[in-house]
């Protein structure tokens, strides 16, 4: 992509995200090396503002982003990227206590609610770095932001920006946009009344709040209407994958090593595949359960077929998420112990960061398991639907945001129903050719239906609303 979102919308555009474009760390001469970061926001993101002009600000997550933030503005791989060097303790407890722990959980429903939360001492002290982390965030915007600029404030982490930039700013416009779900009222409620009220109050200070659908931005509306007793405007912009971006990955020569090595691996075997950081929202270890319970209610498929899980570890800062991947790997073993043969293994388990390996297992499945118990879209979903050369078949979760996109053209799996989930796959993996080809068509033309231009332009159409 290499037009100028400022030429097509006449305001300059600055992106604000937690997790920026590039990691950092120390190469082996001591200088600092670039790497793409992690994540659905920064991939689905980051082809958008290759070789333009817009400013990237992000917070510097670690010791190498840290550096590069006192060495500057950085421009790397066709990115203007603009790091926040924020105190350490601050950016730990906003991110892991306010943000992964608090914020995250209560979108996704993830709190046993007997236990968790506890909202204490602790948490206010971490709800104040929080508000630090997004006024230094606003501090820096307020800087760097052209003359009348569109400030696209992406997620969770930085929910208080927008009445933060009016104050310092009026001249830009800025819109949020949520890339979770969001809480429906009785989970919000959860929240401390002081910090609920704040939230909302920041969040609706924006310009605009968007949402990758109907369903989010609904829920956002009826806590505002709740807590603040007024609906803030909204809008819907569901994401899609790059295209062009992810062609190139397919047919580069790390790609094609990894799909060598999956052929000598899975050989004439059917491969049902998951692609997934390691995380509870995901539903990793119902989908494994689900494929022991296939293994021994449809026997036929013993020996016959692999689970590929490439899987990435994930907010490790939190036991909640060093637990999960525990988890995750005893139920793996477990699987493999009980119906592994010598020449067979029934889950092969990539744990590992592996961006070509992962897109190498996309354009290979027969069957791709999307099973989230809530999600705010889902972007493996239609990048699966997009480079997959099998005619392979995707199950989704109708709490996935992208359900609402794919819905007629994926299979529906329930997130909490093994035996479904069980059957599903087995269906699946019975199709035949040709109804598999027909389903597989429809999935791809939706999948190609929308594109990152399109998001943006969303984006900028919503602060100039
Ligand atoms: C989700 C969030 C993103 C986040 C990504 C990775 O997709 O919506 O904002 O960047 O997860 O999470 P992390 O905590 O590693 O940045």
């Amino acid at each position: 992509m290499t037009d100028s979102p400022t030429a097509a919308t006449a305001r300059p555009v600055v992106l604000a995200s937690n997790r920026g474009p590039l990691s950092f760390s120390t190469g082996p001469d001591g200088g600092l090396v670039a790497r793409r970061g992690a994540g659905g926001l920064v991939s689905g993101l980051a082809p958008l503002m290759v070789g333009t002009d817009g400013i990237w600000v992000a917070a510097a997550m670690s010791d190498g982003d840290r550096a590069a933030a006192a060495a500057g503005p950085a421009a790397a791989e066709g990115l203007h990227t603009r790091l926040l060097a924020i105190d350490p303790d601050d950016f730990r407890m906003a991110y892991d206590v306010v943000g992964n722990a608090t914020l995250w959980f209560i979108h996704h429903g993830l709190y046993e609610l007997s236990r968790r939360p506890r909202f204490d001492h602790r948490f206010t002290q971490a709800w104040d770095a929080y508000r630090r982390v997004n006024t230094a965030f606003a501090d820096v915007i307020a800087e760097v932001a052209p003359e009348a600029a569109a400030v696209l404030v992406q997620d969770y982490h930085l929910g208080l920006l927008g009445p933060m930039l009016a104050q310092r700013r009026p001249d830009v416009r800025a819109v949020h946009f949520s890339h979770t779900p969001f809480a429906p009222p009785d989970w919000f409620r959860v929240l401390p009344d002081a910090v609920a009220s704040e939230l909302l109050e920041g969040l609706a200070g924006h310009h605009a709040c968007g949402f990758h659908t109907q369903r989010w931005a609904d829920d956002f509306s009826a806590c505002c209407i709740e807590v603040l007793g007024r609906r803030p405007t909204t809008f819907v912009a569901p994401l899609a994958p790059d295209p062009e971006d992810l062609a190139a990955v397919a047919t580069g020569e790390p790609c094609a090593r990894a799909l060598a090595s999956l052929d000598e691996q899975v050989g004439q075997r059917a491969f049902i595949v998951r692609v997934d950081r390691i995380e509870l929202s995901k539903n990793l270890v119902r989908g494994f359960h689900a494929f022991d319970d296939l293994l021994e209610r449809h026997a036929q498929w013993r020996g016959r077929v692999v689970f590929g899980a490439f899987v990435y570890p994930s907010r490790e800062g939190l036991a909640e998420y060093l637990a999960y991947r525990q988890e995750v790997e005893a139920v793996i073993e477990q699987v493999n112990r009980r119906w592994g043969t010598a020449d067979w293994t029934p889950i092969l388990a990539f744990i590992g960061d592996d961006h070509p390996l992962s897109v190498a297992a996309l354009r290979r499945f027969d069957v791709l398991l999307v099973n989230p118990v809530r999600d705010g879209l889902n972007l493996v979903a239609k990048e699966g639907a997009l480079v997959n050369q099998r005619d392979g078949l995707v199950l989704l979760s109708p709490e996935a945001g992208a359900w609402a996109e794919l819905e007629g053209a994926v299979r529906r799996v329930h997130p909490y129903d093994i035996s479904a989930t069980a059957d599903a796959l087995a269906d699946a993996l019975a199709t035949p050719a040709a109804a598999r080809a027909t389903e597989a068509a429809e999935l791809r033309r939706r999948a190609r239906l929308r594109t990152p231009r399109d998001w943006l332009a969303d984006q900028l159409a919503a602060a100039n609303a």
